[in-house]
């Protein structure tokens, strides 16, 4: 683990970004950056000690950001659905910071397996086609910008890798979750509830889910490997497992049926190759059933059989 580092964060009220942040604070001075639009998230980091900077990403303003910290973890995404902000946020505000922070150690850029062009049950390895993943009528409603400016944002973490000379580590990550949440929890909720829960008529909907824990472990080993030019590997869990078994294994945990419905309107499987990650950094540890296990753990003990 870090320690007696200084490090600055990006997107730390988010889902990944604020167990990170929680975590290094402890043994750390962390910085971290957000427009904190969730006043009581900044009370909660500050309570963890971290030292909380408001910053919006495409202003490029980061006045009380410091130039030379050890490690920036970037994690923001900006989500507004629109293309021209969520360029300028991602796109533009990553080669911003980078430009900032260039005298870092090291530079790791959270983007995610959302890059790959969807292709049925092909596991991703990172010379694979990059596609518009979610171009699908239930991501288009909410999230249309988001595979283009994660694609974008790699883009711009390369150019200014080589143009800086920072080292840096692109690492696409797969389906996070644990304590903070996730897409698991978001079932489990559509569980509870009697909703159903939808994946791709192309069935399985297959992932590589990686825990929290997993995450913070594994961030000091893609520091080490950050490099001029860039090195792009996949973040991901080692366990290939689809949406239809954890929805039956989280509905069993909690005495309930999970309603599965098929339909080609939401995204499809994305299972990755991790020969790259596991040679580099080593493979996640947590395994799916206990992962999900203790989040049930934490958000719902009251209903656990
Ligand atoms: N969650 C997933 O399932 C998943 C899957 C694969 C990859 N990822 C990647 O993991 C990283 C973290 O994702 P997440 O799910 O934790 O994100 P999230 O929960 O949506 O949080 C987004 C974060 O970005 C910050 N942010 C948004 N717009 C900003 C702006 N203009 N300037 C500064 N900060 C801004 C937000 O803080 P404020 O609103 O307070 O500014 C928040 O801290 C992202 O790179 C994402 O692409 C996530």
């Amino acid at each position: 683990m870090l320690k007696h580092k200084t490090i600055v964060i990006t997107g730390l009220t988010g889902q990944v970004g604020k167990p990170v942040a929680e975590a290094l604070a402890r043994d750390n001075d962390v910085i971290g950056l957000a427009r904190f639009s969730n006043p009581s998230l900044r009370e909660q980091l500050e309570a963890a000690g971290v030292n909380c900077v408001v910053a919006d990403l495409g202003s490029g303003e980061f006045s009380e950001t410091p130039r030379n910290p050890d490690y920036v973890l970037h994690f923001a995404v900006a989500k507004t659905s629109s293309f021209e902000d969520d360029l300028k946020a991602n796109a533009e505000g990553t080669g911003l910071l980078m430009d900032h922070c260039q005298s870092a150690t090291a530079f790791l850029h959270c983007s995610s397996t959302a890059v790959y062009q969807p292709n049925n049950h092909h596991p991703f390895a990172e010379e694979d086609p990059l596609g518009d993943n979610h171009r699908v009528p239930m991501m288009e409603s909410f999230m249309p910008t988001y595979s283009i400016c994660k694609i974008a944002s790699e883009s711009s973490a390369r150019l200014m890798a080589r143009l800086l000379e920072l080292p840096t580590v692109i690492a696409r990550l797969n389906v996070p979750y644990g304590h903070s949440g996730g897409w698991p929890l978001m079932h489990l909720e559509m569980i509870l509830a009697d909703q159903p829960v939808h994946v791709h008529s192309n069935s399985p909907s297959v992932y590589n889910p990686i825990h929290d824990d997993d995450i913070l472990r594994q961030i000091p080993k893609l520091l080490n490997v950050a490099s001029v030019p860039a090195i792009t590997l996949n973040w991901a869990g080692k366990e290939t497992v689809s949406i239809e078994e954890w929805s039956e294994f989280l509905a069993g945990l909690v005495g309930k049926e999970a309603k599965i419905e098929s339909t080609p309107d939401v995204l499809q499987s994305v299972i990755t190759n991790n020969s790259r990650m596991h040679s580099l950094v080593g493979e996640t540890e947590v395994s799916w059933q206990d992962g999900m296990r203790r989040m049930v753990e934490h958000y719902h003990p009251e209903l656990l059989s």
